[in-house]
């Protein structure tokens, strides 16, 4: 694992930007896995930014997100897919066939993550960007969620709903239930990028370096595979 600390939000931003930029470029028709949440924001602000300049096309870049809520359509403001269009995908040249997000309208929510699973099976993810949760977990894969999960329906846990109320109107408003990709489907990933910002995140990101490989941290899990960068501002590092 390497860790990179950097002084801000902005820097850190910057750095997991350029660090796409430099794969699209070397390799145009790269599958990127991509996160949603607070911290990818400004990563993703950074690549409209070097698409507007000029110096990347997405136009052959395939794209897989980690998780969508149930219980949203995705016309709602805090749905994935809306994120994902609202953030990133209307402003680039992404094709509409190359995004993949989890689908969690209508249908049964087994066949939902079998077909998700199924779809990212039939690819290899480049790279894989991460958030980390307060509680430690991946995507929304929670603490106790074992090792060798593949995409499945998630259920939230009081801790990360809570964290996810300031996008809401009310604590009653954050969806119970997710789909998400398993663990086993993030470390099979080329490469893994983990972005954590804010001193909320330190107790977390310091388990998830120096404490025990434990499914109670899936975050810990990422110690397993060998081509993770890390990158903090300094106060998500303010306990390494
Ligand atoms: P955040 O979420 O970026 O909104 O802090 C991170 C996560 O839950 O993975």
């Amino acid at each position: 694992m390497k860790v990179i600390t950097v002084r801000d939000y902005n820097e850190l931003s910057a750095k997991a930007g350029q660090l796409i930029t430099d794969l699209i470029r070397s390799k145009p028709d790269c599958t990127l896995g991509l996160a949603t949440g607070g911290t990818p924001l400004g990563t993703y602000q950074y690549l409209v930014e070097r698409y507007r300049a000029g110096d990347i096309t997405l136009k052959d870049v395939q794209t897989f997100n980690l998780d969508e809520y149930c219980e949203l359509p995705r016309c709602h403001p805090q749905s994935y897919y809306r994120f994902m269009h609202d953030n990133l995908f209307q402003h680039v040249d992404l094709q509409a066939e190359n995004m993949h997000i989890p689908c969690t309208e209508g249908g049964d929510p087994q066949s939902q993550c079998d077909s998700y699973n199924t779809l990212l099976n039939s690819t290899t993810v480049d790279l894989q960007l991460l958030g980390i949760g307060s509680n430690g977990h991946i995507g929304f894969c929670e603490p106790g969620t074992p090792f060798t999960r593949e995409t499945f329906l998630t259920r939230l846990s009081d801790k990360t709903r809570q964290d996810n109320q300031r996008f809401f109107n009310s604590l009653e408003e954050v969806p119970t239930t997710a789909i998400t990709m398993g663990i086993k489907n993030i470390l099979q990933a080329r490469s893994i990028l983990l972005i954590a910002s804010g001193r909320g995140k330190a107790e977390c990101v310091a388990q998830m370096i120096n404490g025990p490989i434990t499914e109670q941290v899936p975050a810990s899990a990422l110690r397993q595979h060998p081509n993770v960068t890390v990158i903090l501002d300094q106060d998500a590092a303010a306990l390494l």
